[in-house]
């Protein structure tokens, strides 16, 4: 299986792995991080998600050749506190999220997350929801496909991009990736054509439409800092400038400093802010050279002080 895991060593490096300790990865994929998790544990457990089956089984062979002190659940991280309550688990030493899809993911053509292989327009990462890009692309107001188009993909022809998907919609459903991908290339001027992929960002827009990517987000990232045990450390990986907002946000609103106390010294742990910053890392020139995808990467970590 071709995927090399993004930012791996500084991301086990921050968990700090205790090896009694009570661990949960977010976003399993190809157990590149669970598996360097589950290393470091001997009387401790993991505990990790992912929504996807393809990568549950593929996983589920690597982490069960390494040890038997983890459970995969399938599913989705936004269900996390739940889930783990259901288990009896109710605070943990760490917790990590890869978000996004992973490059398996992409490279399976039937998926459809690629407008470099021909598929069905589909983009779920979990298969048993009813939601695809079928549906986005055929169904949504135009309205709403400008807004996705322009939000989460960032796209500056937008409005064209969605006028033209409105069009042809018109005519006949849109039922491929190559379809969908030469509708935008149509609806671009010729310049942008060469400078960057022009279905690349309406593709994104699409997948994070499809997998609510970011509307799940606060949900989930509070309830993992609510999780966590004083000195226990978050760990999010993001992809996106809009999924790294969101994970600054929560950072921030739980990092507030009582105003009162604000540069005191001594201040006891009780008055402390819930959570402490650390600095944000980005993928090493080595990392970059062997792995291109992680150009977009940010490493964002939190400790729980109280
Ligand atoms: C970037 S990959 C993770 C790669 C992994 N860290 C590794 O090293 O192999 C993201 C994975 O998280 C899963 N995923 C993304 N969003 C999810 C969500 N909201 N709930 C559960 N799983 C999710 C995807 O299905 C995908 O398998």
């Amino acid at each position: 299986m071709k995927h090399i895991s993004v930012l791996l060593e500084p991301t086990i490096n921050a968990l700090n792995i205790k090896e009694d300790g009570v661990y949960v990865d977010c976003t399993l994929g190809y157990a590149g991080h669970s598996s360097a998790i589950l290393k470091k544990l001997k009387k401790g457990k993991l505990y990790a998600f992912d929504q996807d089956i393809d990568a549950r089984v593929y996983s589920e062979n690597v982490l069960k050749n390494i040890g038997n002190n983890y459970e995969i659940i399938p599913s989705n991280f936004v269900n996390l506190k739940e889930e783990l309550e259901k288990r009896g688990v109710t605070s943990i030493d760490g917790i990590m999220f890869d978000l996004g899809v992973s490059s398996p993911q992409l490279d399976d053509a039937q998926r459809g997350f690629s407008f470099h292989l021909d598929a069905p327009l589909d983009m779920r990462m979990d298969r048993t929801l009813k939601l695809t890009a079928k549906e986005v692309v055929n169904n949504y107001s135009f309205n709403d496909l400008y807004r996705i188009i322009k939000d989460y993909g960032e796209e500056k022809y937008a409005k064209q991009i969605a006028r033209a998907i409105e069009k042809h919609r018109e005519e006949k459903e849109i039922a491929t990736t190559l379809e969908l991908k030469d509708i935008i290339s149509q609806a671009v001027p010729a310049k942008y054509k060469r400078l960057t992929h022009p279905a690349r960002r309406t593709f994104q827009a699409i997948r994070i439409e499809v997998n609510k990517e970011l509307s799940i987000l606060p949900k989930a990232l509070n309830d993992a800092i609510d999780l966590l045990k004083k000195d226990g450390v978050i760990a999010v990986i993001t992809f996106h400038s809009l999924e790294d907002k969101i994970c600054q946000e929560v950072f921030k609103e739980r990092s507030k400093e009582d105003m009162v106390l604000k540069g005191m010294p001594n201040v006891p742990d009780e008055y402390k802010p819930e959570l402490k910053i650390l600095k944000k890392i980005k993928p090493s020139k080595e990392e970059l050279e062997i792995n291109k995808r992680s150009r977009s990467a940010t490493l964002r970590i939190a400790i729980k002080q109280k």
